[in-house]
């Protein structure tokens, strides 16, 4: 799916090389060049991230969903073998296991298709998708207090941002796990002047904002922070990342939007009375 993409995007990208290269503008050709090279380093990350995604889809499923599966399906042979002797009690107890097995595989599946694409965030929206985010994200890193500040209700938020603010909120949740050492995080969404705002700061190790845009330059590096910006920019949005070493880091977008009509401050509150910690960063 993401082959095809990549062929197009570098056909399209030596084509217009090649058209710059006949308007004979130098300028005009380096800088194609390097929107053409910040593309493919891109792709190259789409497509290393899609093949961990299929390793994680393939492990759950592979490794622990078929495992269960196939030691249900062995417990209730069993117990058909000893009805068939009139060994009700054991009958039972194998039957009772194979239940158990079943129920634990069916909550696997479901947290797998909720990650996957969470289907709260069609049925109810994007604040209870939020809400249902925030307690997994805290029910899976106990040690990180997350303190979500919404301002905003439903209806403020344009139906085509709910995507890619919960892909944003995930992508950059998901940095704080594994990069911030962080004991709290902040996730803000509120509307300001007509420019909607979503914000993600925690106040861990934070990293070097400068030496990231120069290694991802040069191809190291993952490619979470670039697909925050994508995210953003494709829907009308822009972002900003900051960070200072040892005081924590700040993912932010924002969006300008129409008029709004209802605000209802304190749509979420935070989960825990712990007061979180206040990310010394320098102001937006
Ligand atoms: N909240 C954070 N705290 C500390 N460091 C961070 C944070 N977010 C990002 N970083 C640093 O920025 C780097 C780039 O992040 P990015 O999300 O682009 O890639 P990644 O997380 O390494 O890989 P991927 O997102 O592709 O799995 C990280 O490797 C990490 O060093
Ligand atoms: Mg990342």
């Amino acid at each position: 799916m993401v082959g095809p993409a990549v062929d197009a995007l570098t056909a399209l990208t030596e084509a217009s090389e090649r058209r710059a290269a006949r308007a004979g503008d130098p300028a005009a050709l380096e800088l194609r060049g390097r929107a053409a090279s910040d593309l493919s380093r891109l792709a190259d990350g789409v497509l290393k991230l899609l093949e961990s995604e299929r390793t994680r889809v393939s492990h759950v499923l592979g490794d622990e969903v078929i495992s269960v599966m196939t030691m249900a399906r062995y417990l209730i042979e069993d117990a058909a073998q000893r009805l068939a002797r009139s060994e009700y009690d054991e009958t039972s107890e194998a039957l009772q296991n194979a239940s158990a097995r079943i129920r634990d595989a069916t909550y696997q599946l479901v947290g797998l298709c909720s990650e996957l694409r969470p289907r709260i965030l069609d049925d109810l929206g994007l604040l209870p998708a939020l809400a249902w985010y925030f307690r997994e994200f805290s029910h899976h890193n106990r040690a990180i207090f997350v303190s979500p500040r919404i301002t905003v209700a439903e209806s403020d938020v344009p139906p085509d941002l709910k995507l890619a603010i919960f892909r944003i909120v995930q992508a950059a949740l998901s940095n704080v796990a594994q990069h911030s050492k962080a004991s709290a995080v902040r996730v803000f969404l509120s509307l300001f002047e007509e420019e909607l705002r979503l914000g993600v700061e925690d106040n861990g190790v934070g990293f070097d904002v400068e030496r990231w845009r120069h290694r991802r330059h040069h191809g190291h590096d993952g490619c979470g922070l670039a697909i925050i910006c994508r995210w953003a920019e494709t829907s009308g949005g822009r972002c900003s990342i900051e960070a200072i070493p040892r005081h924590g880091a700040r993912v932010q977008a924002f969006w300008r939007t129409p008029p709004a009509t209802t605000t209802n401050p304190s749509a979420l509150s935070p989960e825990s009375g712990a007061t979180p910690a206040e990310p010394d960063l320098p102001a937006a």
